[in-house]
């Protein structure tokens, strides 16, 4: 049991058909594709269609996972689902995940970390299937920001995009797996990043949707700052848990924030270019989707391989972070 390791056994993603490119987002607020690709580094995002919403797309990249893992639904124990925008507030959007997979024997819960949601994930299904309790845990991270966001108000409105990943996880032999996982928090920050309407406090009154209460509102800069310290210092924490150095990791894949966060965190941990995946310029910032939708990409393109260390950090709202460190 003291040895029982847990490892990703296959990846899935999904995103809407829809693009939303910058020169589409000049003719909505007052902003240019070269302010937008400067500061952030993106080009489009994905959006959902009105008829489209988080479970369709979590679904998809579930049963890819699932699939390529070479598993059947029913075996999995836990089903995860990280996410800020739920198909609805009840049931959770784990639970309308679970019965569309067949997955009936699992517990499903959501988790709501904002962008770290998905490594949250990693790293509960790591210790339960570590304690032996869990054998097959499926991770998802799957998000419908558009829906969220308010297209007048221009410093969120080009930065969020849709999708969904997962990660089927299970146990593994030798030196494949889960080596570290650490996740954080410090609510002080909460009001960097939130959408204060739509719950018991405000309510969903007529007031709070003229006013707006349930659209993101972000301090983009306050936020830069936390997110570049946060996810330098919880990739070194991971890797000196492992007795690791920055420059041992082969792939590092960093939550798809904005290109100037992960140029920071890089430059901080010393890591090359060539040894970091970006996707920004392609989905944009898809909170707790974008490392598994990173991740599953970099598997379809063979940027993985058995062996390499793969660091993965992410930082969201709440605020929250994490690092997970796997031998792939
Ligand atoms: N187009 C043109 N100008 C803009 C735009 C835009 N889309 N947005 C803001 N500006 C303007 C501002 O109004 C400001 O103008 P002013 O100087 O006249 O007041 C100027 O640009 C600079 O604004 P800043 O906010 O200081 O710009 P910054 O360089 O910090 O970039 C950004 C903003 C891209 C939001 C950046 O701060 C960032 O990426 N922050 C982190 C976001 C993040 O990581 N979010 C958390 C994770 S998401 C999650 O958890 C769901």
């Amino acid at each position: 049991m003291a040895n029982l390791k847990a490892g990703i056994l296959g990846t899935g993603h999904s995103y809407p058909e829809g693009i939303l490119t910058n020169a589409e987002l000049e003719h909505m607020v007052e902003t240019s594709d070269e302010w937008i690709t400067s500061r952030t580094g993106i080009k489009q995002r994905r959006k959902a269609a009105p008829d489209e919403y988080t479970s369709l797309f979590a679904v998809k990249a579930a049963r890819q996972a699932v699939e390529r893992a070479r598993i059947d639904p029913s075996e999995i124990d836990l089903l995860i689902c990280a996410t800020v925008t739920p198909d609805q507030i009840l049931p959770s959007t784990a639970c309308l995940i679970q019965a569309e997979l067949g997955a009936h024997n699992a517990a499903a819960f959501d988790l709501a970390a904002a962008c770290s949601g998905f490594l949250y994930g990693l790293t509960i299904a790591d210790k339960m299937i570590r304690t032996g309790q869990t054998r097959y845990a499926l991770v998802i991270g799957a998000e419908v920001l558009t829906k969220y966001v308010d297209y007048t108000d221009r410093s969120t409105c080009v930065i969020f995009g849709d999708g969904a990943g997962a990660a089927l996880l299970g146990p593994v032999e030798g030196e494949h797996g889960i080596i570290a996982a650490r996740i954080r928090s410090d609510g002080r920050f909460a009001e960097h990043l939130h959408a204060p309407g739509g719950g018991t406090r405000l309510g969903s009154t007529a007031e709070t949707i003229a006013a707006g209460e349930h659209f993101y509102k972000m301090k983009g800069n306050e936020l830069f700052k936390v997110a570049v310290r946060s996810m330098a210092d919880i990739s070194r924490e991971v890797l000196e848990d492992a007795g690791l150095t920055a420059s041992d990791v082969d792939l590092f894949i960093p939550h798809q924030a904005n290109q100037r966060i992960t140029d920071a965190v890089a430059r901080q941990l010393n890591v090359d270019e060539s040894r970091i995946y970006s996707n920004i310029s392609m989905h944009g910032n898809t909170s707790s989707a974008s490392i598994p939708i990173a991740l599953d990409e970099c598997v379809e393109m063979g940027r993985v391989k058995e062996g390499d260390l793969v660091l993965l950090a992410s930082f969201g709202g709440g605020v929250t972070w994490g690092g997970v460190l796997l031998r792939w």
